[in-house]
């Protein structure tokens, strides 16, 4: 499995485990004031992760591309400070509303990025052939 197929997987399970842990958290105390940190802890976290880590097992050459491992970065700061922010604003912390649109933003940009390699071409990346 190309290398950043693997670390993909790895911070989508961990997003899993914190997004599993907020639902038990709600489930447990009947407070679901968290429920938007959960569902995209889930959802942008393990969900979108594992299937971008999918994609790029599934197109090896494109993994290699330095836009690959930007898009990696970026995308998950953005996950990474959206779920805190998103969690402590909707546990009674209003302040943290800018961190959350910023973290948003920075989400989106991740997303603009995988559509690039998305788009792309996979020809580019693939080994000249040379005749023998
Ligand atoms: C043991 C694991 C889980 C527990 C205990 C749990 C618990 C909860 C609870 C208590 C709520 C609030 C329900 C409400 O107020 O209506 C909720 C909502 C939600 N959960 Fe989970 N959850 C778990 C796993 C997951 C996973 C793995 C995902 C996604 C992959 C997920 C996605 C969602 C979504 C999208 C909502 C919001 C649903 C809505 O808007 O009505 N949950 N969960
Ligand atoms: C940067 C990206 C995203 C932003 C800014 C965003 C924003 C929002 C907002 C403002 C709500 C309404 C919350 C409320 O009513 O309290 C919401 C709900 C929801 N979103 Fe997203 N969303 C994003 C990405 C996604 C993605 C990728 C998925 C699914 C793969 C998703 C699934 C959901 C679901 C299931 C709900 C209803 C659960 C809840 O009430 O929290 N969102 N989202």
């Amino acid at each position: 499995m190309p290398r950043i197929a693997k670390l993909y997987f790895r911070t989508a399970i961990i997003f899993l485990i914190i997004g599993i842990s907020m639902g038990l958290n709600m489930a447990i105390s009947q407070d679901h004031s968290a429920i938007g940190a959960h569902a995209h802890a889930n959802l942008l976290g393990w969900v979108t992760m594992a299937i971008f880590g999918g994609y790029h097992a599934l197109n090896p050459a494109k993994a290699e591309r330095r836009i690959a491992m930007i898009q990696y970065c970026v995308y998950t700061a953005g996950v990474a400070l959206m779920v805190p922010a998103l969690y402590l604003m909707l546990t009674g912390n209003p302040a943290m509303e800018p961190v959350v649109a910023i973290a948003s933003l920075i989400t989106f940009a991740g997303v603009l990025l995988f559509a690039v390699i998305i788009f792309s071409s996979e020809a580019a990346t693939r080994p000249a052939v040379t005749a023998h």
